[in-house]
């Protein structure tokens, strides 16, 4: 990050796929690839130039002393002709017009809708600590967005720079950001889809990191449960309930007076390393909180361990710690940009797993949040406490350090005014780099309130404390898609809502929709009425019983889409206008979405409605999850679906093969089941699909070739129907033995009752013993298989 002590002109980034080295010359430079593309808007003359690469679309610019012209299609991408570029050491402005109103991104915010009201909305961006609900500049700082046209060619862009900005919508449309530092850096993403956009700029910030197969669970939490006792008694009637159920997690209330490393060992979670104990017994895994503070307190080994050599942020004239103050009291903050806090993070985090045996941290209030302004010393009136321009960022006072630290404390490599909205990416890499020491084989996961661009290549997101209320529920949507955006797929909301009182209708609809959350944890505030599903009586655990199946039953779908995240950075969650950008009814859909690119959850957002409405694409077959029954009237209508208490609408996109696997109540028993194949045919009777399959839990088994890929095609040819699996790379193979036990083909409209043969591999051809049909919703179900998963095999089944 280029801070504005070395500043430079604007600079722009042209991106496209993969970097080639293909020289391009101009009418004045020669540039080295046409696909990594450096801009700078101070040539001496007018540079313009046409590249065209069979591979990205083609695009052309214009740059003058003071215009930049990016075009990718026919209407100017980036055009800056539009406004005053003003380049000032504390205030730096551009604006570009834009080829369309479909503008998506920014964050981190509550915004109402996915695509943005350009209705002059001004979005500040700087991390702040704040609950989610109003138009306030929330816990992480993403400059990244992209804007989808007419025709459906979408191109994205992102502003490279960490100090406090603004971004400013307007109808014309155009927008404008102004920031107070730093420079003009920019990356433009050539596109042409948005899966496209959102793959390159991962190309850039990193891609995902993958997850444990066990994080893939259903997760309870609270703030505050008062005692291990009531841990205890709610864990056991979670278990009772036989309700799917993986992570159980201590909030500060585990510590000894809020101190981080420390557990109240003698007072109100003695027994602690024993409970955990009985948690992973029984297959499951214990997160617990750590705050990005340490209490300022002689004697606690935290606080004295990092005092030599200093890791603390210091104080502008660099002399003393600088000093906030957050639960514990007055504390100190860990400056993950100084050399030798890796270390002492390391070593706290290894030694406080020799006590507490934890698998995954979640950090906190990394904003980095403080309840006093600036310091308990208060900060010096000078140009960075209080500089002449302030974006339209949540403050008190006009004071920019309201609720963090003042802007001239010091870092390791700057100032706290240029590394603010840092500081949670760097806790959360510096705390991914300490868990590699605390499990050297393992995956573990890091939760990260506050992120940054990039900060996914190492930790995931929570959405924050939002409330109880129903606006939260497609609030929560909105906030998924965009993270999935900024390349942190990983994310859901608090299901049931974090502040204030929920009710049973609410929590109920909130648990069918979170059960399709990546990140599925019900998480309550402290003080309000307990929310885990047994509180509410056998018909909701029921319900979360039957729902919380389904999601188990779609894990082996749900890893391969974070595979595929990690891979290429595509979304997991995704919005419809994703996967079709040239059908304008997708442009504004946001109460419903898809998991990768087929499977698509509509799910009831408010109170007293049996019923909703939800667009089914006009573009694809689809098919109900639950009976496969075809939408043949809805396709390309907003349909009304009926959705009772029990339903979540789910629907199946044809030309997709989704593999599943029998439920259980944790994954690592899920994970001993039978597999299955649902097949859902295309137009055209097609079908393709992937899986994959590894430990669920050996790090970078990506990287070393530790995993095994499925490839599934389904065809028809010559009056037949056939389904053919392939093992693309065999790097895994499970130990239990897995195999499939059935296969489910929606779609089947010719069929001939007849024989199903198989062929796997190397062995005789058989009949399939256990065949349904059925005419009326033509769903061929092939029962009683016994198909290992590591021998390709081809079922045919006779069409007429
Ligand atoms: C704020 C977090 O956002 C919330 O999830 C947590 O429960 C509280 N801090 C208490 O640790």
């Amino acid at each position: 990050m280029r801070t504005s002590s070395s500043r430079s002109p604007p600079i722009f980034i042209l991106l496209c796929m993969a970097l080639e080295s293909t020289a391009v010359t101009t009418s004045s430079s020669t540039f080295s690839s046409p696909h990594l593309l450096l801009l700078s808007s101070s040539p001496t003359t007018t540079t313009t130039a046409t590249i065209t690469n069979s591979s990205c679309p083609s695009y052309s610019f214009i740059i003058t002393t003071t215009v930049i012209i990016i075009t990718i299609t026919s209407s100017p991408q980036f055009d800056t002709s539009i406004g005053v570029l003003v380049y000032e050491d504390q205030f730096l402005q551009i604006s570009t017009l834009l080829p369309s109103s479909n503008v998506y991104g920014f964050g981190e915010h509550s915004h109402r809708r996915f695509r943005h009201d350009l209705n002059w909305k001004t979005w500040g961006i700087f991390t702040r600590d704040l609950g989610v609900g109003g138009d306030d500049n929330l816990y992480g700082a993403h400059p990244f967005h992209m804007v989808v046209e007419e025709d459906g060619n979408t191109h994205g862009v992102f502003f490279v720079n960490s100090n406090a900005m603004e971004v400013a919508l307007q109808p014309t449309p155009a927008l404008t950001y102004r920031t107070i530092g730093g420079v003009l850096d920019f990356y433009v993403f050539l596109g042409p889809t948005p899966e496209n956009v959102i793959s390159q700029y991962g190309e850039v910030i990193g891609r995902p990191v993958m997850v444990p197969y066990w994080s893939l669970g259903f997760q309870l939490c609270r703030w505050d449960y008062g005692s291990l006792d009531r841990v205890k008694t709610v864990w056991s009637e979670m278990i009772e309930a036989q309700i799917p159920y993986d992570i159980q997690y201590g909030d500060i209330d585990y510590m000894l007076e809020k101190k981080d490393f420390t557990y109240d060992k003698d007072g109100a979670y003695a027994g602690l390393p024993e409970f955990i104990q009985q948690v992973h017994d029984h297959g499951q895994h214990y997160i617990i909180i750590l705050d990005h503070i340490i209490k300022k307190e002689a004697g606690y080994h935290a606080y004295d361990r990092g005092l030599d050599p200093n890791v603390y942020v210091l104080n502008p004239n660099r002399s003393a710690p600088i000093v906030g103050n957050v639960w514990p009291g007055d504390s100190v903050y860990p400056d993950f940009f100084n050399e030798n806090s890796q270390k002492y993070w390391t070593d706290l985090c290894k030694d406080f797993h020799d006590e507490i045996e934890y698998d995954a941290l979640w950090i906190d209030m990394n904003e980095p949040s403080n309840f006093v302004k600036g310091s308990i010393d208060g900060c010096d009136n000078n140009r960075w406490n209080y500089p002449p321009y302030l974006p339209k960022i949540t403050i008190d006072e006009g004071k920019i350090f309201t609720k963090t630290l003042c802007m001239d404390a010091r870092h390791g490599t700057g100032d706290h005014y240029n590394l603010h909205s840092l500081y949670g990416h760097t806790m959360g890499v510096g705390t991914y780099e300490a868990l590699k020491t605390v499990f050297p084989e393992k995956r573990s996961l890091v939760f990260s309130r506050s992120t940054f661009a990039g900060t996914g290549k190492a930790a995931h997101h929570w959405l924050g404390d939002n409330q109880s209320v129903w606006g939260h529920l497609h609030w929560g949507i909105t906030g998924m898609l965009e993270f999935n955006m900024f390349g942190m797929p990983y994310s859901g909301a608090d299901i049931c809502g974090f502040w204030g009182n929920t009710t049973y209708e609410m929590c109920w609809r909130w648990t069918q929709l979170g059960a399709f959350y990546p990140y599925s944890r019900n998480h309550n505030a402290m003080g309000w009425y307990p929310q885990h599903p047994p509180v509410f009586g056998e018909e909701f655990v029921e319900m979360t019983k039957n729902i919380l199946s389904e999601r188990y039953r779609l894990l082996p779908f749900l890893y391969t889409l974070f595979y595929q995240a990690h891979v290429d950075s595509s979304t997991v969650v995704r919005a419809l206008v994703n996967e079709f950008p040239a059908d304008s009814m997708t442009w504004d859909v946001d109460r419903q979405f898809l998991w990768g690119p087929s499977f698509m959850i509509s799910a009831v957002l408010e109170e007293g409605v049996t019923e909703i409405d939800a667009y089914i694409p006009r573009d694809a077959r689809w098919y109900d999850y639950y009976t496969g029954e075809e939408m043949v009237r809805e396709r390309g209508q907003v349909a009304t679906l009926p959705a009772p208490m029990d339903t979540i609408n789910l629907h199946v996109r044809g030309g997709y093969i989704l593999p599943l696997q029998e439920p259980a109540n944790t994954t690592v028993f899920s994970r001993l089941n039978p597999l299955a194949l649902l097949v859902a045919l295309d137009d055209n009777m097609q079908a393709s699909g992937d899986f994959f399959w590894d430990d669920g839990e050996k790090r970078e088994s990506y990287e070393r070739g530790l995993y095994s890929l499925l490839k599934f095609t389904a065809t028809k040819a010559n009056l037949q129907g056939e389904l053919r699996m392939m093992v693309d790379v065999a790097g895994y193979t499970d130990p239990n033995d897995l195999y499939f036990h059935s296969i489910k083909v929606y779609g089947v409209a010719d069929y001939v009752d007849g024989d199903v043969t198989i062929h796997p591999d190397g062995s005789a051809p058989s009949k399939a013993t256990a065949v349904d049909y059925s005419p009326q919703t033509k769903v061929l179900h092939i029962r009683a298989l016994q198909l290992d998963m590591m021998t390709p095999f081809t079922v045919q089944w006779d069409l007429e």
